[in-house]
């Protein structure tokens, strides 16, 4: 099949692509100036230059595709301006490209952050929307608008909402470090439920989700197995690891005041916080998912556990230097 992918060179996309180019599919993936294309190049796709905010680029991107995966997207930026053209317009922008195109999908990937904090768990597709953030605010209108190009233009569209992505990748980094440094603090009691979704769970439901005809005009939330507690979550990596489990508890409180401090130090000289309100609201509100309607209409079966997800990326950072 030729498949078009955008965000092919963020954390996702690259084991998207990896995983369907060892399939035998052929490959155009968007990437823009600066963009890393180490591990997309290593694959041979064909690299299309551009932006999903520049319509010309993602015609080029689009053209020839059977389906569509769309990744892009932008988590930390400066303003909420500029997540909404981004998040939005640029899904906006892939739709009216894949409009009277001869597609067999158009597979975007939203977030569980659509719905909001959880108050009954478990949350499922048909809870409404309730973005609480900017960019879950960003991500809300770009699904609606993906849906609404399925209702109105017949566009054979799924929407998969992946829970917290886990696996091979710097981005949880820190963590994996601050336990194995013992300095991890816990923030309040973090018995609050998560969801992780490990990377090749999630590959396999999306990969699903682009095959099966049930799907079209269809949401899917993404996730392992079962959900957690934050502390079991923390305590699993400790225990794969070797080390003692963190026991620095700090309160709720103070970190809003220290995350507060890093994000005014990120407004005012740029970078990302590190730590944000974001990431306090994460884990110590509930976040916990029934996947059930993907494993029914698509046959999804997330078979990697969580020791055996945290394992393989504790690998992959000792086999690429990150830590011993
Ligand atoms: N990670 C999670 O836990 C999680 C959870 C739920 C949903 N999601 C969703 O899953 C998708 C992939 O997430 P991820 O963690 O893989 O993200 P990521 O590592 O931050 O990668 C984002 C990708 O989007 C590309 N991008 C950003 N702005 C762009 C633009 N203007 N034009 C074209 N491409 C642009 C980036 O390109 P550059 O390499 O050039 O920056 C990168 O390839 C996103 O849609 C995200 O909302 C992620």
């Amino acid at each position: 099949m030729r498949i078009a992918v955008t965000g092919g060179s963020g954390f996702a996309g690259n084991h998207l692509v990896e995983k369907l180019v060892l399939e035998g599919h052929k490959l155009k993936v968007l990437v823009r100036k600066t963009s890393n294309t180490k591990l997309l190049k290593e694959q041979g796709v064909e690299l299309v230059d551009g932006d999903v905010r520049d319509k010309k680029s993602i015609e080029k991107l689009v053209n020839d595709a059977d389906i569509v995966y769309h990744l892009a997207a932008q988590f930390h930026a400066r303003s909420k301006f500029e997540l909404w053209n981004v998040n939005f317009h640029g899904t906006e922008n892939m739709l009216e490209a894949c409009l009277n195109k001869d597609l067999s999908r158009f597979v975007h990937v939203s977030t569980i952050g659509v719905t909001g904090n959880i108050v009954n768990p478990p949350g499922n597709e048909s809870d409404s929307y309730n973005p609480t953030t900017h960019y879950d605010l960003s991500k809300c209108e770009a699904e609606k608008i993906v849906l609404r190009y399925h209702r109105e233009y017949g566009m054979p569209v799924t929407v998969v909402r992946p829970t917290v992505l886990t696996g091979p990748s710097a981005l949880h980094l820190r963590l994996y470090k601050g336990i194995k440094s013992g300095y991890f603090p816990l923030i309040g009691n973090m018995t609050n439920l998560m969801h992780p979704c490990y990377i090749e769970n999630f590959l396999q439901g999306i990969t699903l989700a682009a095959e099966k005809r049930k799907a079209i005009g269809e949401i899917y939330i993404i996730a392992d197995e079962k959900p957690i507690t934050w502390i079991e979550f923390v305590e699993t990596i400790a225990e794969v690891m070797g080390v003692n489990p963190p026991n620095i508890r700090v309160p709720i409180s103070l970190m809003k005041v220290i995350a507060y401090l890093f994000e005014f130090k990120s407004w005012m000289f740029g970078g990302e916080p590190f730590l944000s309100k974001w990431w306090i609201d994460e884990v110590t509100k509930t976040f916990a998912y029934d996947v059930a309607k993907a494993k029914r209409d698509l046959g999804y079966n997330p078979e990697i556990s969580l020791k055996e997800g945290i394992s393989r990326t504790i690998d992959w950072y000792r086999k690429n230097g990150f830590f011993k």
